[in-house]
């Protein structure tokens, strides 16, 4: 069995930080109710001019050059994301192009939140079959493109951004060790874009309970899976939808707040970005270490859900206790 997991990663969010202050500007809500029922306190939004693809191809870069793996050598591209460009060409096919890829097949895939988790897992697939060796593999969402913005339950939570993994094999030891992915589409009519005016809806309550019971039984099912106990897990990764449900999550692992990712107040829900996203930002804090086992755990629209437990990392050499 091929050991897999990420070689390198990147990140790109836009430089324009909108506030829970902003948003008292143009609607009826407060900083007071957005951070206590979310923990969001800023989200950042890419200008008109800036695209989906856009961000995907500068966080791409970043992870091909953090990976030190040959843009001639990456053999597959997936992109997770609800905002595409168009409805096609892909994404994907775009970035398979800007950045001078060889005529690699190239795809997205539609997820919504959990797409980061859904295509790490396929390209992990095309790497342990032997089919692909390295997999370039990008989380990216312009949600500001589909909100409402006249809607306060649903515009304050959304923020855009990328991140980006180039994903391959890695030494005994380190890599995915189990996965879960799971779909309820009968739950689909909760979380979608309408069809009149292409903005997102959302049934808040009705997601939330969802989120509040998947998130925390994958986060189980995964560390199980991998043969780990919840001590075992240095970090908890959990999509960045709002911050009572990564506790809940959390609390069902048995694990204190030190050892859950938490971005949502610095980016709001970027859907496919936020685990990336998370990740960096751990990575830069020096709170994930090379070897340390993590679980990434994620829901969206659709209704779709995934989890992945893995050990950071891509050999000994560079792991440090
Ligand atoms: N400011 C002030 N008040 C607000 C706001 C706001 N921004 N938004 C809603 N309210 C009000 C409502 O109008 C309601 O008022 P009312 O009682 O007078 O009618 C009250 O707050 C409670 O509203 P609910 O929607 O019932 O509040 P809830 O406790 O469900 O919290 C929330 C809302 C935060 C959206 C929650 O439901 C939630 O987090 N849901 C999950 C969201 C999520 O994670 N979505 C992920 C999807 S991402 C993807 O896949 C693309």
């Amino acid at each position: 069995m091929k050991n897999v997991g990420v070689l390198g990663l990147g990140t790109y969010v836009p430089d324009k930080v909108f506030t829970n202050f902003d948003f008292e500007k143009i609607l009826d809500t407060s900083d007071e109710w957005i951070t206590e029922m979310t923990g969001i306190k800023e989200r950042r939004f890419a200008e008109d001019d800036m695209e989906t693809s856009d961000m995907a191809v500068l966080a791409a870069e970043r992870a091909l050059a953090d990976s030190g793996v040959d843009k001639e050598d990456i053999d597959l591209v997936i992109v997770a994301t609800s905002t595409g460009d168009h409805r096609f060409p892909a994404v994907a096919n775009i970035v398979q192009d800007r950045l001078g890829l060889r005529n690699v097949p190239s795809m997205d895939q539609l997820a919504a939140c959990t797409g980061f988790i859904y295509s790490m897992v396929t390209a992990s697939q095309f790497i342990q079959a032997g089919t692909y060796k390295n997999v370039l593999v990008v989380g990216v969402d312009k949600l500001s493109k589909i909100t409402d913005f006249t809607d306060r339950s649903t515009a304050v939570l959304f923020g855009d951004g990328a991140g980006a993994a180039v994903m391959g094999e890695v030494e005994a030891g380190f890599g995915i060790k189990s996965f879960e992915l799971g779909s309820k589409g009968s739950g689909g009519p909760h979380l979608y874009d309408d069809k009149e005016d292409g903005r997102l809806r959302m049934n808040g309550r009705e997601v939330f309970k969802f989120a509040v019971r998947q998130m925390g039984e994958s986060s189980v099912n995964v560390t199980e899976k991998a043969g780990f106990t919840n001590e075992d897990i240095d970090m908890l990764v959990p999509h960045q939808a709002n911050i009572r449900i990564m506790d809940a999550a959390r609390e069902r692992m048995n694990m204190p707040r030190e050892r859950m990712s938490c971005t949502i107040d610095k980016f709001g829900n970027t859907s496919a970005a936020s685990i990336p996203l998370s990740i960096n930002h751990e990575l830069k804090s020096g709170k994930i270490k090379s070897g340390d086992n993590l679980v990434l755990v994620g829901f969206g629209g659709g209704l779709t859900w995934g989890a992945i437990c893995l050990t950071w990392g891509k050999n000994k050499e560079e792991t440090h206790d």
